[in-house]
């Protein structure tokens, strides 16, 4: 059969696809339309749930060039030699808003790069910011919430965001980066990429050191001022990404990595392992080690896009997790959410197919078999118990064994209130190091919606500006008079 012949879902070709079957030409219809039914029961099925959260995106493949080996580091294969280049597909998206909002809202950008390693599907899945807004788990649905649209209006709401911020001064240092000039990236294009979280590699010897990523945009930061948002094409960013891809002008990012020892986390005078934190550069200076780019766009968003499934959890041998509270959270929520939103075997669907052999004991469950017989993923073989008498059955390989993670002698378990923190100076270094047009437009995006709230609300936050930098305060409130 050729392309060009219409058929069911079940290859059979179709003689007429604009009549259905009726009773003379006035109808009603016959019971054996089978084949009308059939396409109003698939386009009853089309949606899938949305992502809770970064519903809005768009993604492509590309390639990582190792240019920096890390086998000092890392047993992780795709970083040994210099050269070496991996596959990868990339999702950018906003976060807050659902399917329907906007490219240019005022929101942090998802940056999750999947890598097709030999080792398996290893995901970095960050954000173009370095920090986060919080550092306990059990607090991002009440945070999401405040960021979602008010559950009696429906619209949202900025009055719900300040209430929570002033209720937690954790957020200050990421408030203050989303509601600077850096708030709305020109394009997914122009932004940088972070882990955000600290990641461990681990070496052959067994040793373990503590990393973030970093990738530097090629194309150079380019943002939007509130006014220029306010009157941008919706799909402006999806477009830019694909458009820029198919005239062959390939974005690309400058992978760099900080690194810490043990011995320098044990050290530290701030906690390492705090997402509303930043690792001071000239201590821990960033080290180049590779270029990534995409270049190749999606034939069809829902099958690869909207069905990518990524997960702060796939790791390969040679990198892992780290004590980082949200980090261990996200470790279990991802897929979860993969299970529900694209079912329980979306990891045999070609975007998310580990591009090397997968062999496990899981079987069966809705759409097995997606992956092709004879394809990687070998469900097939008889044994489906293990521990089993078959020498060529899967089997786990010792060899990759991960080092003990070591934890705090003596520690207790209980729940720890991280109240005494310092918030406040690493968002006061970044209001330093703005220019004074930059200052001008925090304090003017943060009166926007603070403006707003309710007086206890406006006076928690400024009293928030203040410890981080009095001029910070200073400015907000007179934003806020103006
Ligand atoms: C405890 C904290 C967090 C939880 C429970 C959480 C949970 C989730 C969930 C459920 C999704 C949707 C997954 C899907 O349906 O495919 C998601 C998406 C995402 N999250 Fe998180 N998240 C957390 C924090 C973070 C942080 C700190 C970052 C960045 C550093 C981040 C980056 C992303 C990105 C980029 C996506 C979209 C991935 C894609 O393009 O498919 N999340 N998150």
């Amino acid at each position: 059969m050729t392309k060009t012949i219409l058929t069911t879902s079940a290859g059979a070709p179709v003689a007429d696809d604009n009549n259905s079957i009726s009773v003379g030409p006035r109808g009603p219809l016959t019971y054996d339309n089978h084949y009308t039914f059939e396409k109003l029961a698939h386009f009853n099925r089309e949606r899938i749930p949305e992502r809770v959260v970064h519903a809005r995106g768009t993604g492509a493949y590309g390639t990582f060039t190792l240019t920096k080996s890390l086998k000092d580091v890392t047993i992780a294969d795709f970083l040994q030699n210099e050269g070496k280049r991996t596959d990868v597909f990339i999702r950018f998206s906003t976060v807050g808003g659902g399917q329907d909002s906007h490219d240019f809202a005022r929101d942090p950008r998802g940056f999750a790069v999947k890598f097709y390693t030999k080792q398996g599907n290893y995901d970095m899945v960050g954000n173009n910011t370095p920090v986060f807004f919080l550092r306990d788990p059990s607090k991002f649905p009440d945070f999401i919430h405040s960021q979602k649209k008010n559950p009696r209006t429906n619209v949202p709401d900025p009055r719900m965001a300040y209430e929570f911020w002033a209720n937690y001064p954790q957020a200050l240092h990421q408030v203050t980066i989303l509601m600077s000039d850096r708030g709305i990236p020109a394009s997914y294009r122009n932004m940088n990429g972070y882990s955000s979280h600290t990641y461990s590699f681990w070496n052959e010897k067994g040793e373990r050191f503590w990393f973030k990523w970093h990738f530097k945009t090629n194309q150079g930061i380019k943002t939007l001022r509130a006014e220029e948002a306010a009157v941008a094409d919706p799909f402006g960013a999806q477009m830019d990404l694909v458009e820029a891809i198919d005239r062959g002008d390939f974005p690309s990012w400058t992978a760099k990595v900080q690194i810490m020892t043990e011995q320098q986390a044990r050290d530290a005078e701030f906690n390492p392992f705090d997402l509303t934190k930043v690792w001071p550069h000239d201590e821990f200076p960033l080290i180049e080690v590779g270029q990534l780019e995409l270049n190749r766009n999606v034939d069809n968003y829902f099958a690869e896009t909207e069905q990518a499934a990524f997960a702060p959890s796939n790791f390969v041998p040679g990198i892992s997790s780290s004590p980082d509270k949200m980090l261990q959270g996200r470790l279990l929520a991802y897929q979860d959410a993969h299970r529900y939103r694209v079912g329980v075997n979306y990891n045999q669907l070609p975007v998310n197919a580990a591009k090397c052999p997968v062999n496990h004991y899981q079987r069966d469950g809705a759409m097995a078999g997606l992956s092709p017989a004879g394809g990687n993923h070998h469900q097939t073989s008889e044994a489906n118990y293990f521990p089993n008498d078959r020498d060529n059955a899967p089997k786990p390989d010792t060899s990759v064994a991960e080092p003990a993670m070591p934890i705090e002698a003596g520690a207790w378990l209980d729940r720890f209130d991280t109240g005494e923190d310092d918030h406040y100076t690493q968002a006061g270094n970044l209001f330093r190091i703005m220019t004074d047009d930059q200052k001008q437009q925090l304090a003017d995006n943060i009166a926007g919606g603070l403006g707003q709230c309710d007086a206890s609300v406006q006076q928690r936050m400024l009293a928030q500006f203040e410890k981080a930098d009095p001029d910070y305060a200073a400015r907000v409130a007179a934003a806020l008079m103006a």
